[in-house]
């Protein structure tokens, strides 16, 4: 039994489970979780009481012969994530949900998901307690989750700039930044051309949620990496083990070392989207068409991504400094279950 499979099972010794409830008990992408499932389907193991997903009696026979029933010793105040929002941040959250609630609807063309304005928060205040946010410029590569606002709130960042392929979230960054006075600019820019000249070796501090592709990554990040000032400068960006196998990882962790940037922190599962509702079920993604049980639309923000701090040592070495062919291959492989190719 590989360590998917027992993670899977493990999940479900306690409580049947939705798909997306098991899908976040294991570490592994979403293509190997639906795979378990259906292995243990056609081993009479699991079935489906309309609802969730269940162990049958021989499941259960079987899982007691391997182990324990499943604890879970994940702190249930700061859910894993080791913060909570400190009263310095509560009134920036208060403002700041104001604004992430008018905000323009996500858009499936640049495969955008946003996280609750509570996550942007917990980014901004992990990243002030790594010291890259008071005093730091800062460049958001992309910020349809509008962390940038969040950040720009606190009034601790020396000046922000969020360069973003959607016009809509360009406007209305720029129109919240001039209503609440804000050191906050947003620019529209493509990643596949090249970081504009005047962006370059500027910043202290990078921000990317990146598509979930090697090629993708590499080109995003570099973009991000080319406006670093230099040793010391630091980035934050996430990969989701979702849609990302071990194999994509290993990769990204050798660009990542060939760009100079080591590995801080990987805080697993840190990100949150809002991935919920109806609508999900609906989109023809490959997580609800493969499933071999007819999942129930998720109501709490299921997906997650691994949030990833990274640190210069040495000089800044961006891997794509060219402009780059636009391609769905950016976008898509074959771990994406939940995006439309
Ligand atoms: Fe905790």
């Amino acid at each position: 039994m590989d360590r998917i499979e027992y993670q899977v099972i493990r999940s479900l010794s306690k409580s049947s489970l939705s798909l997306w409830q098991i899908i976040n008990a294991q570490d592994g992408d979403i293509r190997s979780t639906i795979a378990v499932l259906k292995r243990l389907k056609e081993r009479g193991f699991i079935d489906s009481d309309g609802y969730n997903i269940t162990l049958t009696s021989s499941g259960r026979d079987f899982v007691l012969s391997y182990m324990k029933e499943f604890v879970d010793s994940k702190c249930p105040r700061c859910f894993g994530t080791g913060l909570i929002i400190n009263e310095r941040f509560k009134k920036t959250l208060e403002d700041f949900e104001k604004i992430f609630e008018g905000r323009p609807l996500e858009s499936a063309e640049f495969d955008q998901g946003v996280v609750p304005a509570e996550n942007s928060v917990r980014r901004v205040e992990f990243i002030y307690k790594r010291g890259d946010l008071e005093g730091k410029s800062i460049l958001f590569l992309g910020d349809d989750d509008l962390t940038s606002v969040a950040m720009a709130m606190t009034e601790l960042p020396g000046e922000i700039v969020v360069i973003e392929i959607d016009e809509r979230v360009v406007n209305y960054i720029n129109e919240v930044s001039r209503k609440l006075g804000l050191n906050l600019q947003a620019y529209i820019y493509n990643a596949v051309n090249p970081l504009p000249e005047e962006l370059k070796g500027r910043f202290d501090t990078f921000l990317n949620d990146p598509v979930e592709t090697v090629k993708g990554i590499r080109v995003f990040l570099s973009r991000c990496v080319a406006a670093l000032k230099g040793e010391g400068s630091a980035g934050y960006f996430g990969l989701s083990h979702y849609e990302s196998s071990l194999k994509k990882w290993i990769q990204v962790e050798k660009d990542l070392l060939s760009m100079n940037l080591v590995i801080t922190d990987v805080l697993r599962d840190f990100n949150v989207y809002l991935l919920t509702g109806e609508r999900i079920l609906k989109e023809g993604f490959r997580v609800v068409v493969e499933s071999p049980f007819k999942p129930t639309a998720p109501d709490y923000p299921w997906y997650r991504s691994t949030f990833f701090r990274v640190e210069v040592v040495g000089c800044p070495n961006p891997l794509v400094t060219e402009t780059v062919e636009w391609n769905r291959d950016i976008y898509f492989d074959e771990d994406t279950y939940v995006a439309l190719p």
